[in-house]
């Protein structure tokens, strides 16, 4: 089964988007959802649209980028299905799979070059959630499962 991919970016980071919307669309169903121009745009918006298809499809996952992933792991950690890790190696790509089940990737564009942006995605995308203890500790991300 060919695995959904929702990506979406700012200004800052059409750019970045692009090159990785190439370089992933023959292997996975890439769902573009913009922004499609470099004219000045609210990464929240963005953020917003992306997180609602993960959070819809949970087969799917999310690919964030604006200039510093800041603003979109902000933005995207406020939907309570969404677990979103800014990464800015592999090894954060690697263990936020492993152990935090990430299902959205935010990147920075002005933070990451495109050579390092693009093998941190390819981890992302190739490993996988270990389970066991983390699952537990996944389930007590959300407020209202906090211990007492
Ligand atoms: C846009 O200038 C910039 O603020 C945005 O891309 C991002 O870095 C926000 O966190």
């Amino acid at each position: 089964m060919i695995k959904t991919l929702h990506i979406g970016c700012d200004h800052a980071a059409v750019d970045l988007k692009d090159l990785l919307v190439n370089a992933l669309k023959d292997r996975y169903e890439v769902v573009d959802h913009g922004t499609y121009s470099h004219e000045s745009c609210d990464y929240p918006d963005y953020a917003h649209a992306v997180c609602r298809a993960v959070e819809k499809d949970p087969e799917s996952n999310g690919i964030l980028l604006c200039g510093t992933g800041i603003g979109m792991s902000i933005a995207a950690n406020r939907h309570d299905k969404i677990r979103a890790a800014l990464c800015t190696t592999e090894l954060h790509a690697s263990f936020t799979r492993r152990h935090n089940d990430a299902n959205v990737l935010c990147l920075g564009a002005r933070m990451t070059g495109e050579e390092l942006a693009m093998a941190i995605v390819e981890t992302f995308l190739h490993t996988d959630f270990e389970g066991g203890r983390h699952l537990r500790r996944i389930a007590k991300l959300s407020i209202s499962n906090e211990a007492e």
